[in-house]
């Protein structure tokens, strides 16, 4: 059968770990896929940046548009980021030349999630975003596919290492929050504009996508009550660790009988329970349904190689030919969730 042609806009930490294993697995992925799995175009900024890759076999475009909407391309993987501008349009201007799309962009889908939903169902296409949740965990394919024979009643976890990093060094080191932040700040776990992490905006973009997901509800950001750890302070997470307890990032998101709750906030977890015994930048995913009971997805959520290795599993789906809609069941069935607001004013 034919190949499967990528188009790539974005080289930067993801574009070049899919570039990466696109070239390593070359065999391994036509295997799984049972077609050759090909890159014959790519996009980002700088065309003169020095890459950790080659990537000479591909036609460079300065414009993603023109890889969204080329004739050798027929899935366009949008790497660059932002909830809007031209990660959007290009996903948009993909869909309506016939392409279906991988993205690993949370704050786009998060924001006009349900509105490419749409698009892409209108069109016969379709989106895949597993490396938008919890990076290399195997999140989005385990609720719509795995669980697809439950009611999901709670959705909880840790979906930002930067903050896990920060707050476990905090314990460990005995720091200030102030001096690790720095200290993730060289080490470049931060993202260009911080209040993303240390602000719990970043999480919370990941908790809404799951949410529409396991209640079946239209992606609702702006429902999330969200309170960052930028005044978490080492005497809290002194007095915490006195009492047997660790203060992390917890987002939760439940049905509840006044309607859907999605909160992100610091919390405190039992120091010897798996979400407190999560250190650095892993990520952890509880899940539960009600057939299935709980379960506990923990692994990286960031990085080259595993937000790379999920954005492969959705390239190989779609390979495959299989169809999924994006949330688990048609965008246009997708109900407007009524939120049940937590916060004390
Ligand atoms: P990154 O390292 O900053 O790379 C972004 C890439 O996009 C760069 O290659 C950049 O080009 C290119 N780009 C930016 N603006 C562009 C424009 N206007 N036209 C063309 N190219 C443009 O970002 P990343 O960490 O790889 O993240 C990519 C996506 O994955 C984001 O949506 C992010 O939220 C998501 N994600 C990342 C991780 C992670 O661990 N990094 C994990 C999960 C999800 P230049 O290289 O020329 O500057
Ligand atoms: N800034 C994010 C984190 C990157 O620290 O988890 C992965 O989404």
């Amino acid at each position: 059968s034919s190949p499967l042609r990528l188009g790539i806009a974005g080289l930067g930490t993801v574009g070049i770990g899919v570039v990466k294993i696109v070239q390593k697995h070359a065999g391994l992925l036509a295997m799984r896929s049972g077609r050759e799995v090909a890159i014959t175009a790519v996009s980002a900024r700088d065309r003169m940046k020095n890459r950790d890759a080659d990537l000479s076999a591909y036609r460079w475009e300065d414009d993603p548009m023109a890889v969204a909407t080329a004739d050798d391309v027929d899935l366009y993987v949008e790497l660059i980021g932002g909830d809007n501008g031209i990660a959007r349009d290009s996903i948009q201007a993909a869909l309506r030349a016939g392409k279906d799309v991988v993205t690993a962009n949370k704050a786009l889908l998060a924001m006009h999630g349900q509105d490419l939903a749409l698009l892409a169902e209108d069109l016969g296409r379709v989106i895949r975003f597993e490396a938008a949740v919890a990076g290399g965990i195997p999140v989005i394919k385990t609720m719509t596919e795995s669980l697809a024979g439950n009611d999901i009643g709670r959705v909880m976890g840790v979906m930002n290492g930067t903050c896990n990093y920060i707050l476990t060094r905090m314990e460990s080191a005995g720091l200030p929050y102030e001096a690790v932040f720095e200290e993730a700040r060289q080490l470049g776990y931060l993202e260009a504009d911080p209040q993303l992490d240390v602000g719990g905006i970043d999480a919370s973009h990941k908790l809404a996508i799951l949410s529409a997901i396991a209640f079946g509800t239209q992606v609702d950001f702006d429902a999330v009550e969200i309170e960052g750890i930028e005044r978490v302070s080492i005497d809290d997470i002194r007095r915490a660790a006195d009492m047997g307890y660790r203060i992390k990032l917890l987002g939760v998101a439940q049905m509840t009988a006044r309607g859907l709750e999605q909160r992100m906030s610091p919390c405190l977890v039992p120091a010897d329970s798996p979400l407190g015994q999560l250190v650095g930048g892993t990520n952890m995913v509880v899940l539960e349904g009600d057939s299935v009971g709980q379960i506990v997805l923990r692994g990286a959520g960031a990085g080259e190689g595993p937000t790379a290795s999920a954005v492969l599993s959705d390239i190989v789906e779609i390979a495959r030919g299989v169809r999924m809609a994006m949330f688990g069941q048609p965008a246009s069935r997708l109900k407007t969730a009524r939120p049940a607001r937590t916060a004390v004013p």
